[in-house]
């Protein structure tokens, strides 16, 4: 097997456009939320190579870390075809799915084995609230790359969503109620600890406006934090937060944070 050192898999991109444009093509009803997943992998896969680029990693760690991006929601597709619905709880947990399916059409078949197995741990691994302990360091950061790339792309979406940019759909804010009255005690004890907040607490959208803010905390390059506060995705979801209790104190110290006002 030769082993490839170059960043360049120009290869796989074209594979990866012509087997979602396959899976696109099976959409009967309505081919926009895939569409979407087309151009969410792009922007990761563009994020990624960033901030792989910005850190001193192995070729075989910047190959992995493109590797993971590009390929890290593959399993969206089948996931939606099948199941009609994005949420892992009602359907399969894609990270798992997105493996199986690496292997099912031998994708890194031409990779050596460091680079599969940090490729395929980065995928399993994208979508968990947390890393498992104990993984070898090495692969945690490619996993961390592609999760922080992952989480500035998503950002970009829900505040395009939140701002009334996008046309208004309750599954994407997970079907929570637009209720002010309604605050999940420990997704602002979070916020104002700094630590990220977890989906199992989310009542409102207001919590998952926090929680989105809360993401911060858990990005692990110095470059993911940069434009998580460039972009500016996050403290307009923030902003729109009520200034009052039981928001206003999460509201200003996460705006703070993020050094806006
Ligand atoms: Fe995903």
């Amino acid at each position: 097997m030769t082993k490839i050192f170059t960043n360049d898999i120009s290869f796989h991109e074209q594979w990866f456009l012509q087997y979602a444009a396959r899976e696109c093509a099976k959409e009967q009803e309505d081919p926009a939320p895939l569409d979407l997943k087309i151009r969410h992998t792009q922007t990761v896969f563009a994020i990624a190579r960033r901030i792989a680029a910005s850190v001193s990693f192995t070729p075989d760690q910047t190959r992995a870390c493109l590797l993971a991006a590009l390929y890290h929601d593959m399993a969206r597709f089948e996931q939606y075809l099948q199941y009609r619905t994005f949420k892992d709880k009602e359907s399969c947990n894609h990270g798992l799915l997105g493996v199986k399916i690496l292997k099912r059409e031998a994708r890194l078949a031409e990779e050596g084995a460091v680079v599969q197995r940090m490729v395929l741990a980065a995928v399993g691994l994208h979508n968990r609230f947390a890393l498992p302990a104990g993984l070898p360091d090495k692969i945690c950061r490619v996993a961390h790359v592609v999760r922080d790339a992952d989480k500035l792309d998503i950002l970009r979406i829900m505040a395009e969503h939140l701002s009334g940019q996008a046309p208004y759909k309750p599954t994407v804010v997970l079907n929570l109620p637009d209720e002010p009255a309604l605050c999940g005690a420990a997704v602002l004890k979070a916020a104002v600890e700094g630590r990220v907040a977890a989906y199992c607490e989310l009542r409102s959208v207001n919590d998952f406006r926090v929680l989105l803010g809360t993401w911060f905390f858990d990005l692990h390059f110095q470059s993911s934090r940069r434009q998580f506060i460039e972009d500016g995705h996050a403290a307009r979801i923030l902003t729109a937060l009520p200034d009052a209790p039981p928001y206003g104190t999460a509201r200003k110290l996460l705006l703070k944070r993020l050094g806006a006002k």
